[in-house]
This record gives structure tokens, C-alpha cells and sequence, in this order.
């Protein structure tokens, strides 16, 4: 089964579905280094060799770092190129000056064992703090000195999107929460997006792994039975959608759409993400060492959703709440 790759840029392709690391960050069960790092050789090897991570991310970068020592003197710094690994910068408000981009760069590379970044996608928390352009100002420059591939960025909206594009600083992906659940990317994002060449990095795709069999006709999980962070933030998307009983009945139509394609619940939700148009990948959280999705993340490939089952998944939609009026755009619920 050859797995969909896209070009993010001429020079960038990547595996339409990304290894999300924050799973090993902590809050998802203790990992183990030596098995992550097997787990990560596995994923590779199976042709899954774009990775999402990011500075904040507990050992993420190390084990980046350590991973890619190893695969380079296995195979050598050509092969090594065909892998991809995108990092984030989250910087704690203050000064954005050329000294403090570079050092939070210069951190990243030595972490991840990479002269140069493949894509550094920028977060920032507060857009009243106009700093933010102080920053991918000079990410850009250290973009142009050759520091860093390509420019991204992470949970901005679309009004400020547009802004960083009218400065003239090239950006070439923006990474948004996109489900079955929320789908806020919609209304304004993926439209804008689509227009103006930047392409989506969808997260929360199988919203920590609600949406599967393991949830269908299970009582509302809460508190300690939600033994993830992420299951923990999801589920509480999940009631600002609908609640738990409409959640259910989504499960159920997601339940025979699946049956009928020979699939997983999972497959049948993140196909759906990556038919949307402006989105380029989904990054799948990886719980590294401690579970393994590959062989069925595989078939997702072969799936095509036909009309009829966007049509009943659209059906239990439309009883959902409106997120974006809720909630706003992309991005606003960290904000
Ligand atoms: N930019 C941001 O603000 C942001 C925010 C969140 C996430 N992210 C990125 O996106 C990644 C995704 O994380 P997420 O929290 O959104 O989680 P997710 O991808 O929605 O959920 C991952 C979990 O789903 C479960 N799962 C069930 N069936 C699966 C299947 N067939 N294939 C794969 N997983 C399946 C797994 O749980 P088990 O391990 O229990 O089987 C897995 O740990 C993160 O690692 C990170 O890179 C970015």
C-alpha cells in the first residue's frame, strides 16, 4: 500500500498523515525511551516519515535528535533527507528581538540534530501583543539564511493570518484542531487557505481516540476514566458540540460507514479530515512504545467516502452546536 504524500512546498513533501508527539510529553502514560525510539524506526520503515513535535514538548526534540544520529549513520545523510520533522516554537510573552528568535532556533537545531529546520511552526498567545511580527520577522531572516526550510505557524486565526501574509513574510501551513467534531476550519480558515496558497496541519482528528469503537455505546466517560490529556481536552469539545448522547448517534452512523468500507471508526474520521479541502495532512497522535495504529492507519489510503455517507454524517452534524459562533475561529479556544 503506497501511503499519500503531499508537496507542502516544491522543495517539502511530506506523509499525509504525521506523527504527532505530544503524546510523549507526559499526561499519556509513561513512555520509554528505547521502545519509542523502536516505535519511531517501525513508523518510518512502514513509509510514515513525517513528524509533528514541538520545544515544549517534553523529550520530543531529544529523541528527534537521537533518532535521527542513529538513522543517519545506518543510512546515510541522503536518506536521512527524505525524513521530516517539524518542530514548533511556543515563546513565553516578552521581547521578540533578533537574539531571542535565534537562540530559541539555535536550541531546536542542537535538540534535533538538524543544521537546518524543515518547518518551524511560530504559536503565539496573545494577538493584543503585537510582538508577534517582531518574531516572524526574524524567523524569517533566519529562514533566508538558511536556519530553517520553511516558515509555519500554528493556532492563528484567520484574520491574523492574512495580516502576517500582507507583511510579505511567507508562510506555508497553519496548524488547526479539524474533526468530525469541530470543524470550525470551514467557515472562514480552509476557504482563505485555499485562496491564498498556505495549506492545513489538522490535529484532533480522532479527538484522543473518542472517536472509535472503543467509545460506541459507552456510558459518558469522566474523570479518571478519561486517562489522557488529550481524551481529557476533547471530551470537553465534545460537550460544547452536543453532548454525549449526539456524540453516540455520530459513532453509530461512523460505525456502518466503517463496516461497509471494511474500516475502523478512526479511518472513516480522519479520511473525512483529509478530503477537506486546503487540509494537506492530519497528524495523529503517536503514544509511542505504548500503542500502535500503523496496520489500520494504512487502509486509510484505500478509503473513499462516497456522497450517501457525507450526507449522514452532515444529517447528526446538523443537530450539533455552531463552534465557531461558541467558541471562534481557529485557534480562539487557547486564547
Ligand atoms: N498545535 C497544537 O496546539 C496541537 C494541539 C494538539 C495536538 N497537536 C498535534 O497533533 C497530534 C495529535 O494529538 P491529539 O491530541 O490531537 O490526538 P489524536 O490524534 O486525536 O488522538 C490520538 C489517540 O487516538 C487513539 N486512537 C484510536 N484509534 C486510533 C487509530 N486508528 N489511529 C491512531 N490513533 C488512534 C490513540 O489512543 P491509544 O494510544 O490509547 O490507542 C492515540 O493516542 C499531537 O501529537 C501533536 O503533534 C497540536
Amino acid at each position: 500500500m503506497s501511503l499519500e504524500r503531499f508537496a507542502l512546498a516544491p522543495d517539502l513533501s511530506i506523509c499525509r498523515l504525521l506523527n504527532g508527539m505530544w503524546q510523549v510529553s507526559g499526561g499519556h502514560g509513561r513512555i520509554d525511551r528505547t521502545k519509542a525510539l523502536e516505535s519511531m524506526a517501525a513508523h518510518v520503515a512502514d513509509g510514515f516519515t513525517t513528524w509533528d513535535l514541538a520545544d515544549h514538548y517534553g523529550p520530543a526534540e531529544d529523541f528527534v535528535g537521537e533518532y535521527r544520529r542513529r538513522y543517519s549513520s545506518e543510512h546515510g545523510d541522503a536518506a536521512l533527507a527524505s525524513l521530516q520533522f517539524f518542530t514548533k516554537w511556543v515563546p513565553r510573552p516578552g521581547p521578540m528581538t533578533g537574539p531571542v528568535a535565534s537562540a530559541a532556533v539555535a536550541t531546536s537545531q542542537r535538540r534535533m540534530a538538524a543544521t537546518t529546520l524543515d518547518l518551524l511552526q511560530f504559536h503565539w498567545w496573545d494577538y493584543a501583543d503585537r510582538r508577534y511580527f517582531d518574531a516572524l520577522a526574524h524567523l524569517a531572516e533566519l529562514r533566508d539564511a538558511g536556519a530553517i526550510r520553511h516558515l509555519a505557524l500554528t493556532n492563528f486565526d484567520t484574520e491574523r493570518l492574512a495580516g502576517i501574509l500582507d507583511r510579505g513574510i511567507g508562510i506555508v501551513s497553519n496548524q488547526v484542531q479539524f474533526s468530525l467534531i469541530d470543524r470550525r476550519p470551514e467557515v472562514r480558515m480552509a476557504p482563505w487557505c485555499r485562496e491564498h496558497g498556505v495549506h492545513l496541519l489538522a490535529y484532533g482528528a480522532v479527538c484522543g481516540g473518542l472517536l472509535s469503537e472503543r467509545y460506541l455505546g459507552h456510558p459518558e466517560p469522566r474523570g479518571s476514566a478519561l486517562d489522557t490529556v488529550s481524551l481529557q481536552k476533547y471530551k470537553r469539545m465534545v460537550d460544547a458540540w452536543g453532548g454525549w448522547g449526539l456524540f453516540q448517534e455520530l459513532l453509530t452512523v461512523l460505525s456502518s460507514i466503517a463496516a461497509r468500507h471494511g474500516v475502523s471508526i478512526p479511518t472513516v474520521s480522519v479520511r473525512w479530515v483529509l478530503d477537506r479541502p486546503g487540509v494537506a495532512g492530519v497528524i495523529l497522535g503517536r503514544r509511542l512504545g505504548l500503542s500502535d495504529h500503523r496496520a489500520e492507519n494504512a487502509k486509510l489510503f484505500a478509503v473513499r467516502l462516497a456522497a450517501e455517507d457525507l450526507a449522514r454524517i452532515d444529517e447528526v452534524a446538523s443537530k450539533s452546536h455552531d463552534l465557531f459562533r461558541s467558541i471562534g475561529d481557529c485557534g480562539d479556544e487557547h486564547r
